[in-house]
């Protein structure tokens, strides 16, 4: 039995270590485990609550992509997407909108305490508060129940909208009669749930007191630390690490070895200075390969965008046939039976690509090519074994091309669609979520062979 994790992360803003800790680092390792699905997704309706500022969004989308790829999340692996490219969830929004207390919301911390910063300023207590923010937790619960997510990884700041989650799910279930809704449950990681900033507060953009993870290299980080706030204590004095926050800094990212000679040294009077220069040191040896991919896929937004479709496209193919159910439960039904949409094929994606299906090689991290399979939607079918010839992949591609369906063998494994030449395995399919898309998957493959025949 797996258990579905799912999080998602505010397009605002760029990435900082607090998040990396918090939240990315976390979620990617928790990705890697048998016993985990996970959905991870950029909020990026959520952004908007916050920011008119579209360069902004866009940018951060980007970036914040790039981060979680970088941090070495595989989108083979997990459903990767952005909230925005997944229609279902506003429009769950409005149907869970619709069994949400007003009361409940007026609870909600974020929106109470913008309220009271009003109240307090002697203003009308609503001022300058948009709707989005009011509505911030149904959009949230939409995000968790649209996908039955067992686990949320967040931070303490979000358990309240949790909770609220679960409240509208079992409203939902409770008022249709049927358990339409898995109910989540919060998952906070006791360890490392908040890392301070430079002031020893919380890190948080609301603050000012960020570090980043990427932006600026590795000279801006070493500056941001070098500015971390200390008590005036001298060189040679005892510093108490429970109390510094360059010490919880440093044991998010070290062993515990390192941790202990670190707490060690500041005991025995390590200078401030130098203790920084120790706590970048060793988070530079974390970050720095991982800034590298990142650079290297901020240069292809195209690539960063491919993923994210199919991401989306994987999203979908389970969030469209459960918002089928709940229309129908809601009474919002077709009165013609005839036009039906068939809940196997998963949605199309429109892209500006071709009309064809097509091939695309690139360059593996390890040195390799590889190349993959697109149908003329641009959803990715297929992706090539590696080979340490291009000039063998090429020979492939035209192999395939000219095969059609009946020319390969295609073979299902564990709901992933192998290819096989000759007897030999040379590309295969994303693992699907269930019967339902791997089926769906396979004749979009085989129309695509014999589409790409027909053309040879
Ligand atoms: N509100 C979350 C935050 O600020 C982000 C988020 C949006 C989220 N939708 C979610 C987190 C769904 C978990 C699940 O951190």
């Amino acid at each position: 039995m797996q258990t579905r994790v799912l999080t998602g992360i505010t397009t605002t803003g760029t990435p900082h270590l607090g998040n990396y800790v918090g939240a990315i680092r976390p979620a990617v390792e928790a990705s890697k485990r048998d016993d985990v699905d996970a959905f991870y997704f950029m909020a990026d309706y959520h952004a908007l609550i916050k920011s008119d500022d579209a360069d902004r969004i866009e940018r951060s989308r980007l970036e914040i992509a790039a981060t979680w790829l970088a941090a070495g999340l595989d989108p083979q692996r997990v459903t990767f997407y952005r909230q925005s490219d997944v229609p279902e969830i506003p429009e769950l929004t409005w149907f869970l909108t619709c069994v949400a207390a007003k009361g409940m919301l007026n609870r909600a911390h974020a929106y109470k305490a913008a309220v009271d910063r009003n109240t307090e300023t002697g203003e009308d207590a609503d001022a300058g508060i948009n709707a989005g923010l009011y509505m911030y937790p149904v959009l949230m619960a939409a995000d968790i129940l649209a996908f039955d997510a067992n686990k949320v990884p967040v931070g303490r700041d979000q358990i309240q909208h949790i909770e609220m989650a679960r409240d509208l799910g079992q409203r939902f279930n409770h008022i249709h009669g049927r358990e339409f809704f898995v109910l989540p449950e919060a998952l906070i990681e006791e360890q490392v749930a908040t890392l301070p900033g430079m002031d020893g507060r919380k890190m948080s953009k609301s603050y000012d007191n960020t570090i980043p993870l990427f932006a600026g290299g590795k000279k801006q980080l070493r500056e941001t630390i070098m500015r971390i706030v200390t008590d005036s204590s001298l060189p040679g004095e005892p510093k108490d690490p429970d109390s510094s926050a360059l010490f919880t800094i440093f044991r998010a990212f070290a062993s515990e070895v390192e941790t202990a000679a670190f707490r060690k040294a500041l005991l025995d009077g390590i200078g401030w200075g130098d203790a920084k220069q120790v706590l970048y040191e060793r988070i530079e040896s974390d970050v720095a390969p991982m800034r590298e991919r990142y650079e290297a896929l901020i240069a292809d937004p195209i690539g960063i965008e491919t993923i994210l479709q199919q991401g989306a496209l994987k999203a979908r193919a389970i969030a469209t046939p459960k918002m089928a159910a709940l229309r129908d439960a809601l009474g919002l039904r077709s009165a013609s039976p005839v036009v039906h949409v068939s809940k196997a094929s998963p949605p199309q994606v429109a892209t500006k690509s071709s009309k064809m299906p097509r091939f695309a090689s690139f360059r593996d991290v390890d040195g390799s090519f590889r190349f993959r399979l697109f149908s003329a939607e641009g959803e990715e079918l297929l992706l090539s074994v590696p080979f340490a010839d291009p000039k063998a992949g090429g020979v492939l591609q035209k192999r395939i091309k000219a095969a059609g369906t009946d020319g390969v063998v295609l073979q299902v494994d564990a709901l992933r669609i192998v290819l096989e030449l000759d007897g030999e395995p040379v590309a295969s399919s994303t693992h699907y979520h269930d019967e339902l898309t791997c089926e769906a998957a396979l004749s979009q493959l085989r129309q695509a062979l014999d589409q790409l025949a027909a053309q040879a």
